[in-house]
C-alpha cells in the first residue's frame, strides 16, 4: 500500500510521450501501449519528436524576433531535452516561464529540474489546465499578464473534445495582452494514406482503451480554428516540421499528422455578446 499519487498500474500520456521521445521516466504499463502504438503507426514516434522541434522553433522565433520574455507552458510534459525554459534563457536570461501540468509525476521531476537561471524565473504551477481562472491567477504570481507572453499548449489540446478544446484556447488566448502570441502543436487527420489512416485509428483506439487521457485528432480546419481571430505568423498552421525549418536542414521535410501554428493577437477580440462593427 503506498500513498504515492503516482499510478503505474495505467498508462499516462506524459509517460508514454516521454517513452516515445526516447525518455526513462515512464513505467512498463506506458512502454506497453507505446510499443503496441507504434507498431500499428511508426510515424508517431516522429510525431512526438517533430513536436518538440516545434516548440525549439517557435520560442527561438519569439525571443529573437518578436521580442518576447514571458511564456505560459501549459501541458508540460516530463521534462525532456531544449524545454521551455531552456530554450528563451538561453537566449534571453531574464525571460519568465510558467509550466503547468496536472500529472504527478510531472508535478515531481518538474520541481527538481525545471530550475531557471540566475535571473530568469521558472514557475511550475500544477493545476488542471480547464481551470483556466485558476491557472491564469498562479501564472500572474510570475508573468506580467497586462504584457505581451506566448502561451504554448503543445501536443495538449488533444485530450479535449473539439468544442472544449476551443473553448479553453479562446478563454486563455481573450486573457492575453494584445501582443501576445498563441503556439499550438497537435494531430491531425492528414498527411496519411488509406492504410496509414487506418493503422492510426487503430491506434487512436487502443490509446482510448488504455491510456488514463483520451486523445483526439483533428480535422486540418478544426485545427485552423483555434487560431481564428489572431493574426498567423508565416507560415501560418502546417504540418510541423514545414514550420519554419532551419536553412541547415538537408533532404526533402517530411509530411506528419502533426499541426503545428503560430499566431499573434493584435486586438482584444470581440465576445459573443459584443458584434464586430460592420
Ligand atoms: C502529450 S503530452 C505533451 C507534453 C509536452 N507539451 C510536449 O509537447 O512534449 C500532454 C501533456 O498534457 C498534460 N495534460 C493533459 N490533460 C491535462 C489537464 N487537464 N490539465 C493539465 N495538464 C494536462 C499531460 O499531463 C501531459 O503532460
Amino acid at each position: 500500500m503506498t500513498d504515492s499519487p503516482i499510478d503505474s498500474t495505467i498508462a499516462h500520456t506524459a509517460r508514454v510521450w516521454n517513452y516515445w521521445l526516447g525518455g526513462k521516466d515512464n513505467y512498463p504499463v506506458d512502454r506497453e501501449i507505446g510499443d503496441r502504438i507504434k507498431e500499428l503507426a511508426p510515424q508517431v514516434v516522429d510525431v512526438a519528436l517533430g513536436d518538440r522541434v516545434f516548440l525549439r522553433r517557435a520560442v527561438t522565433h519569439l525571443v529573437q524576433e518578436e521580442g518576447i520574455r514571458q511564456f505560459l507552458d501549459i501541458g508540460t510534459g516530463l521534462p525532456t531535452a531544449d524545454n521551455t525554459h531552456e530554450v528563451a534563457q538561453a537566449l534571453a536570461p531574464h525571460a519568465r516561464v510558467v509550466y503547468v501540468d496536472n500529472d504527478p509525476l510531472v508535478l515531481t521531476h518538474a520541481r527538481a529540474l525545471l530550475t531557471g537561471t540566475e535571473t530568469g524565473r521558472t514557475q511550475f504551477v500544477g493545476a488542471d489546465l480547464r481551470d483556466t481562472a485558476k491557472v491564469l491567477e498562479a501564472a500572474a504570481r510570475t508573468l506580467d499578464l497586462d504584457r505581451p507572453i506566448a502561451l504554448t499548449l503543445m501536443g495538449t489540446m488533444g485530450h479535449f473534445e473539439f468544442d472544449e478544446a476551443l473553448k479553453i484556447v479562446d478563454a486563455y488566448t481573450d486573457a492575453l495582452a494584445p501582443g501576445s502570441f498563441l503556439a499550438v502543436c497537435d494531430g491531425v487527420m492528414a498527411h496519411m494514406d488509406a492504410e496509414l489512416g487506418e493503422r492510426a485509428m487503430q491506434g487512436m483506439r487502443l490509446w482510448q482503451e488504455k491510456v488514463a487521457q483520451p486523445y483526439h485528432m483533428r480535422t486540418v480546419e478544426e485545427f485552423g480554428r483555434f487560431f481564428d481571430g489572431l493574426e498567423p505568423v508565416e507560415p501560418g498552421p502546417v504540418s510541423v516540421l514545414r514550420w519554419r525549418p532551419e536553412p541547415t536542414e538537408v533532404g526533402t521535410v517530411r509530411d506528419l499528422p502533426q499541426y503545428a501554428g503560430l499566431a499573434k493577437k493584435t486586438s482584444t477580440r470581440p465576445g459573443p455578446e459584443d458584434p464586430a462593427t460592420p
